[in-house]
């Protein structure tokens, strides 16, 4: 198959809130059929519960990394179709490196990078047998530079942003299509447990739709192409940091 068909099956890992949920409403919207992954769907974030028949979601958590590529393959005998995969799921935490406990060194790597990682290796021999996938990486501005008390973090991205580019390179022959989008700060739950958050302003972040609008560009990319990466940052950089160091 050389072209994108105009309707795909898109698995959305890390769904039920932030910029996945909006993944979920944008790609539904469009007329694509979504699963969307995550350990819990409150009933009021259900990504638009008025096209429930378009949208599945499972309850799965990612970080259960043991039991997680039996579930993924049951995931997969379930819904066969599935041909387009959105990792999206993460977390933040930030700290300066002495900070962190070994166990939440391996807990951020493993949600962050690892589950997505375990997810590709999944799906991925389908779609090249099939000639036709598309995965797409939510990434970060943390995976384009190092940045203070953002060694974890920083680390995660780097790794899904150079296993995206390395799977670009292994897919190139085969049809199926890779795709990074790093966004600065998105106005999300991400920074509920955090000590520092976009400022009030609406120009001081990005809003979930935004980064949804760039997935369905790398979706909707023309049948001899495909959208690389992009990166997308707020109009205004400002940060609010809610306690003194
Ligand atoms: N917000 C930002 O400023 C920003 C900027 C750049 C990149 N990003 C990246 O964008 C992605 C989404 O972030 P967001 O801002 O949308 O954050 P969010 O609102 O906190 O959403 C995180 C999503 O990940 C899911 N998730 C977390 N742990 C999971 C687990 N163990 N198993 C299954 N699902 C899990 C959550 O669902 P449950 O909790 O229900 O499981 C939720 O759906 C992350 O990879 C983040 O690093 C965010």
């Amino acid at each position: 198959m050389n072209g994108m068909p105009p309707s795909r099956s898109v698995l959305v890992l890390g769904a039920s809130r932030g910029i996945g949920a909006a993944v979920c409403r944008r790609l539904t919207a469009a007329g694509h059929e979504v699963i969307g992954v995550a350990r819990h769907f409150p009933p009021d974030r259900l990504p638009d519960a008025s096209r429930e028949s378009a949208f599945t979601p499972v309850t799965l958590d990612l970080a259960d990394l043991d039991n997680l590529p039996r579930r993924l393959l049951a995931l997969q005998r379930e819904h066969p179709r599935i041909d387009t995969l959105v990792c999206c799921a993460g977390r933040g935490r930030f700290g300066c490196l002495e900070e962190f406990s070994c166990d939440q060194i391996r807990a951020l790597m493993e949600i962050n990078f690892l589950a997505h990682a375990f997810a590709v290796r999944t799906f991925l021999p389908t779609m090249k047998s099939r000639g036709d996938g598309l995965l797409v990486f939510i990434g970060s501005e943390a995976a384009l530079a190092g940045h203070q008390k953002g060694s974890i973090y920083c680390a995660s991205k780097f790794a899904l942003r150079g296993f995206a580019q390395a799977l670009r390179e292994e897919c190139a022959r085969s049809g199926v299509r890779v795709t990074v989008i790093n966004p600065g700060m998105v106005r999300t739950g991400f920074f509920a447990d955090l000590d520092f958050a976009p400022g009030p302003e609406p120009e001081h972040a990005l809003r979930a739709e935004d980064v949804a609008e760039a997935v369905a560009l790398a979706v909707a990319a023309p049948p001899t192409g495909v959208v690389d990466e992009i990166n997308l940052s707020p109009l205004k950089k400002v940060v609010i940091f809610r306690k003194e160091d």
